[in-house]
């Protein structure tokens, strides 16, 4: 049975990316900051869930959680890199460079030092690797500055690690979801203002973190000589606007 390591365990997606691994027998190791929130999850998925404590912006804390797993838990053969965060929808010109900092620190470097990391063992295992990248990797919008960049690495660097794993077996896939409600992105993009988050959401009929989890087991059961490269979703309710254009009224 295949293990599986899902980053961003404890809360939206990957809560439910766990969730669904598990009910449908795979062996799940869960990775997050907050213990309690992972070993809630143990307490509801039992033996075939590993609660994995790490922050992914600190490198050392990643090697030691990787290098204490338990054998039976160290041979992976799919990683999930899941984990991420916006944070703030002010302009450029107006942002926190702390914002931009926390978000490059952990979509761009946090993802791309634990795929180093584990790809000799996906690579042994004819192994696969599954990005949550974002609709905001490819459309930009005010205010998506940073956050919308560091998706867009995401989405480059699937495309070229299936570049350098060709011939190995080793499948990546970029899922690319637009907007989702149920999960707390919003609330932490807002640092705590609940108001707000919910507001966006309101009547929008948004994706929900179980039609992701739903989404990565179709990508898990496709053939092995099936490679989804990008899959990019949205709700129906979602959909583009016409680029806009700035008069200038003093020219
Ligand atoms: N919701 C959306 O509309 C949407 C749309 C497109 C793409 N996405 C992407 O989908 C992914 C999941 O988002 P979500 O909506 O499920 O958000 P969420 O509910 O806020 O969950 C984010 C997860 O990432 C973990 N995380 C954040 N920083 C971390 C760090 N330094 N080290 C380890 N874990 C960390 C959090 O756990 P801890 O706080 O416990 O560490 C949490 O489990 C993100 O990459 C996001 O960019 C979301």
């Amino acid at each position: 049975m295949k293990t599986i390591l899902v980053t961003g365990a404890s809360a939206g997606f990957g809560r439910a990316i766990c969730q669904e691994l598990v009910q449908s027998g795979y062996r799940v190791i869960g990775a997050a900051r907050r213990q309690e929130k992972l070993e809630d999850l143990k307490k509801e998925l039992g033996e075939s869930f590993y609660p994995l404590s790490l922050d992914l912006t600190n490198k050392a804390e990643v090697d030691k959680a990787l290098a204490q797993l338990p054998e039976n838990w160290s041979m992976i053969d799919v990683l999930i890199n899941n984990a991420g965060l916006a944070l703030g929808l002010d302009k450029a010109q107006e942002a926190d460079f702390n914002d931009w900092e926390t978000m490059i620190m952990t979509n761009v470097l946090g993802l791309s030092f634990i795929t180093n990391q584990l790809l000799p063992k996906l690579v042994l295992k004819r192994g696969q690797i599954i990005n949550i990248g974002s609709i905001a990797g490819t459309y930009p919008y005010p205010g998506g500055n940073v956050y919308g960049a560091t998706k867009a690495f995401v989405k480059q660097f699937s495309l070229n690690l299936r570049a350098d794993l060709a011939g190995t077996g080793v499948r990546v896939t970029n899922l690319e979801p637009g907007l989702c409600g149920g999960t707390e992105f919003s609330f932490v993009r807002f640092k705590g203002d609940k108001e707000r988050a919910e507001k966006l959401y309101e009547g929008t009929n948004s994706i929900q973190p179980e039609d992701i989890a739903k989404t990565i087991i179709w990508l898990i059961q496709q053939p092995q000589h099936i490679n989804i490269n990008r899959l990019e979703m949205m709700p129906t309710s979602q959909s583009f606007g016409a680029l806009p254009v700035h008069i200038q009224e003093d020219k």
